[in-house]
């Protein structure tokens, strides 16, 4: 058993995708902890008053800053800034994501392949970055943790490229946690049904003008999660708890893609 009291406190965490839904959660629920805090957002209007939010809630140390996970121009830098301010860089949280709605055949080019750049490559990007920052500091617990989606484990009609976009992430992730098993260095993904955060909200409801695309909704646990639920998964994948755990997609669903339910 590992006593996890204070065990983020002090410590450098870097979350992309911060200024809102489950990557805000996220970086207050980093906060409310203790730990030296950095949130990246392409918006970053969105960011402000985040910081004074985040030390509100506890954070050694906080800060906010506007980056793309698209560029590495934009990443980098900003992600070395943060790590020189934060003293290093222990752990990452991408849930920098873009969700877009139609059936393939009728797909714009450009909003497939916007989803696939911030989704997918994204994380490659902002891995690369991270990772001699990562492997940088003294040998303790390090992990990287990736929001994918319970899309990436049963696709849906409507909204294909966003599954194929996470099914391709959670590969990403399997495959950098071999590469970098022997550094100590856990890399895992998080598999959440709906969610209720800003980028869902248009399609609460009954489908209307969007090819039918239907949220999972409430899941066979009576509720739709909310961001916190899924930012305790991070808090999880990032603890000694769950040191040996590496390469996974860990539904955090409420048991949406366990089984049909009965009708
Ligand atoms: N909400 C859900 O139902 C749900 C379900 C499964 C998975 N997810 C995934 O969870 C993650 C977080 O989504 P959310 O629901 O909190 O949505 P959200 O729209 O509230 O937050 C996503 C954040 O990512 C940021 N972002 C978008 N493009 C970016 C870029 N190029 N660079 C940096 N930041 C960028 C946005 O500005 C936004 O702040 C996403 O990857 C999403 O696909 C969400």
């Amino acid at each position: 058993m590992h006593d996890n009291t204070d065990e983020f406190r002090d410590r450098p965490v870097a979350v992309f995708g911060a200024a809102s839904g489950i990557g805000r959660a996220a970086a207050l629920a980093f906060a409310a902890r203790g730990a030296r805090v950095a949130a990246f957002d392409v918006n970053a209007a969105l960011l402000n008053g985040l910081a004074d939010e985040m030390r509100a809630a506890g954070a050694i140390q906080a800060l906010t800053a506007a980056a793309d996970v698209r560029d590495s121009a934009s990443v980098g830098p900003a992600l070395q800034k943060a790590a020189g301010e934060l003293g290093g860089l222990d752990h990452m949280i991408f849930t920098a994501g873009i969700l877009r709605v139609g059936f393939l055949a009728d797909m714009s080019e450009r909003d497939f392949d916007d989803v696939f750049a911030v989704n997918m490559r994204g994380f490659w990007v902002t891995m690369r970055a991270a990772l001699p920052l990562l492997q940088g500091g003294p040998a303790r617990r390090r992990a990287v943790t990736a929001i994918s989606s319970a899309a990436a484990i049963r696709p849906k009609a409507s909204s294909g490229a966003y599954a194929a976009s996470k099914a391709a992430l959670s590969h990403l992730v399997r495959v950098f946690s071999v590469e970098l098993a022997a550094s100590g260095i856990t890399v895992n993904a998080i598999a959440p049904a709906t969610v209720d955060t800003p980028m869902v909200a248009p399609y609460m409801g009954p489908a209307t003008s969007n090819h039918g695309y239907r949220l999972t909704g409430t899941s066979p646990m009576g509720r739709i999660a909310q961001p916190a639920d899924i930012a305790d998964a991070c808090l999880f994948l990032s603890s000694a708890a769950s040191s040996y755990i590496t390469g996974i997609t860990m539904p955090v669903d409420g048991g949406s893609t366990a089984a049909l339910p009965a009708s």
